[in-house]
């Protein structure tokens, strides 16, 4: 099975790396061997290091962390080049994972505070494509690579009460496609995840009583949530060679929801 993969030994730069979703994907992929960059934003340097240092002990892989603002683009152009130089000359696979939801969700466009749209658009879009500004040019040198951005069904459904979010998500979509179509022949793959209801503490701090969640569970024709390593799986297959004609597309992962 690791081998199967053919991750082991391969650089990963993951960010969101202490979130629900984003702690399960470095798992993963340190239990395929891959050392990994974990990055996410500053106050989260406990969870990072712990999470950092159980899978050293555990897999014996190399393992760097970063506290890093993604929507900061002098921190990212300065910080996660010094981290890189530090972790490794060549690096095979970026997992964009960290994003934000909104703070009032129901709030319809009109009624929206324009700085928490702002905020939503600057970190789950701007500061994507900051990470894969500084990223890309490495890989287009290198002649490989892959990047990963986990969107959402929320780019691709349209959910009264999330637009920012969901806006934010679509676009995601869509600049993993047009990274894909700007980069042919360039060794790089790109593509993205849509993920349903994952469940995760962000899951859980929306969904509050049992009601709301039986409501959302009749939605899922799988009759559950998204555990964070049914989606772990997915980017470990886009991110392995199992997946080598698959570019420039967007996986819906989200149980057959509607
Ligand atoms: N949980 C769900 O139901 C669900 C569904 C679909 C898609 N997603 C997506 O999955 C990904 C992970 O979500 P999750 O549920 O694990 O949420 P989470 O809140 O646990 O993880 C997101 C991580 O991003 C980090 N982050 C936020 N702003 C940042 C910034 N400016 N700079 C750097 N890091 C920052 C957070 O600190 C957090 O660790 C997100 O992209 C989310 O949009 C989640």
């Amino acid at each position: 099975m690791t081998s199967e993969y053919g991750l082991k030994g391969k650089n990963i730069v993951v960010t969101g790396a202490a979130g629900g979703l984003g702690s399960s994907i470095v798992d993963s992929f340190a239990s395929f061997g891959a050392n990994i960059l974990l990055t996410d934003i500053q106050g989260k340097e406990k969870a990072l290091n712990n999470i950092s240092k159980k899978n050293i002990k555990k897999h014996g892989i190399k393992s760097h962390v970063l506290s890093l603002d993604i929507s900061n683009r002098r921190d990212v152009e300065k910080n996660l080049e010094i981290s890189l130089r530090s972790f490794s000359k060549k690096i095979d696979c970026l997992v964009n994972c960290a994003a934000i939801y909104h703070k009032n969700f129901w709030d319809p466009i009109g009624n929206k505070n324009i700085e928490d749209w702002e905020n939503i658009i600057n970190i789950n879009l701007f500061g994507t494509l900051n990470v894969i500004r500084q990223i890309l040019p490495k890989m287009i040198k290198q002649k490989s690579g892959n990047i990963i951005s986990i969107s959402s069904d929320s780019g691709i459904d349209t959910i009264p009460g999330e637009s920012a979010y969901g806006i934010s998500k679509a676009s995601i979509i869509k600049l993993m496609e047009y990274l894909a179509r700007e980069n042919p022949k360039s060794g790089i793959r790109f593509n993205s995840i849509a993920p349903g209801y994952i469940d995760t503490p962000l899951l859980r701090s929306l969904i509050k009583t049992k009601k709301i969640e039986k409501e959302a569970i009749n939605t899922i024709p799988v009759n559950r949530f998204a555990k964070p390593q049914d989606i772990a799986d997915v980017v470990l297959f886009l991110a392995s060679n199992k997946s080598k004609y698959i570019n420039g597309e967007c996986i819906v992962a989200n149980g057959g929801r509607y």
